[in-house]
């Protein structure tokens, strides 16, 4: 091979790696990690990454330098000369990608191995996916349950998964990981969170109409601000007075991010204000009680004038055990009442 050739090869290389590795840096591909399972995952997306590279401006190189230099006139219609074949280049050919594949596998079997073991005091979270909505129960805490997926930080946490009705795919961004729900079994996965703050919870498996919108949150706090929550809501839950109870759920599953409740100190206004629900359920003509348990249940059912459609989760009720329900619609119906 004469040194013009390998000069031009390694010029095309280097101009097709660097524009590879400037789309590789210049992008922010993936989130900021926020759990120790994600910070083991992210050096080997970077390991992949490098090796692609490197095989991309390999391929192009090797690509454009034959296009220019062994295109054949346009007159010319000879078949090429019978080449047999090289056995040295078909062993290195050969053992360079194994050498490659089984590295990337040694790696990432290192990093599930990790990823998957336990620490010391496991936090269990029972998940629960359905046409769309999640639900987040605590059976430290007696089952409590909760549309939105609280976490202390820096704990072991074992999420397992149960599907109702179809295949859903649970995945935070954050935390690297992805766990299919798969009706008629249970699977799990393993996140130790390592940053304070709140980050989207997202169904990542085409499942219905509402896929789009079968979304929550994930919030990691303080150890000690996760379990003053976590006992003061199964206390505040499972309380017989309705008003403490159903305040307690409100609050729990944000209906304040969208709704006014003057009893709740909530007032926001993407949705209808809660505080005049008597005056809404004599517009629609349905009794209060009803017109409210149907509207946390089957939000589209009826839709107040001047609001959109599938706003609010179509069942978002469904994250909701029945003692719960029962309690946010006593609440609402008393404190609009007051309001
Ligand atoms: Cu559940 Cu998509």
């Amino acid at each position: 091979m004469r040194r013009g050739s390998i000069a031009s090869l390694l010029g095309i290389g280097v101009v097709a790696g660097g524009c590879a590795a400037a789309v590789a840096l210049a992008l922010p591909w993936l989130p900021t990690p926020a759990s120790d399972e994600a910070g083991r995952i992210k050096p080997l997306f970077w390991f992949v990454i490098v090796i692609c590279i490197v095989v991309f401006a390999l391929v192009i190189a090797v690509m454009l330098y034959s296009i220019t230099h062994f295109r054949a006139a346009p007159d010319d219609d000879s078949d090429g000369p019978p080449v047999h074949g090289h056995t040295g280049l078909e062993i290195v050919w050969t053992l360079i990608p194994t050498l490659l594949v089984t590295s990337i596998g040694i790696f990432s079997a290192i990093v599930l191995s990790r990823n998957d073991a336990l620490g010391a005091n496991v936090l269990r979270v029972n998940v629960t996916a359905q046409q769309f909505a999640w639900s987040f129960s605590y059976p430290d805490a007696k089952g409590l349950t909760s549309g939105t997926l609280r976490l202390p930080v820096n704990r072991s946490v074992l999420l397992t998964f149960t599907a109702k009705d179809v295949i859903h795919s649970f995945w935070v961004p954050e935390f690297s990981q992805k766990q299919d729900t798969v009706p008629g079994i249970t699977t799990s996965v393993h996140i130790t969170p390592n940053r304070v703050g709140t980050f989207p919870v997202i169904c990542t498996e085409l499942c219905g109409l509402g896929h789009s919108v079968m979304r929550t949150q994930a919030i990691v706090m303080s150890p000690a601000a996760f379990e003053k929550w976590l006992h003061g809501q199964a206390k505040a839950v499972s309380s017989p007075s309705s008003d403490v109870a159903g305040a307690a759920v409100f609050k729990n599953n944000q209906c304040g991010a969208c709704h006014t409740l003057k009893a709740a100190g909530a007032s926001a206004a993407t949705g209808p204000d809660l505080d005049t629900l008597p005056a809404l359920a004599q517009g629609a003509g349905t009794p209060l009680e009803e017109f409210v348990r149907q509207s946390i249940v089957d939000p589209n059912a009826y839709v107040q004038k001047g609001y959109p459609r599938n706003v609010m989760p179509a069942t978002y009720g469904k994250a909701l055990s029945k003692q719960e329900l029962d309690a946010l619609v006593q609440y609402l119906i008393s404190s609009s009442k007051k309001g």
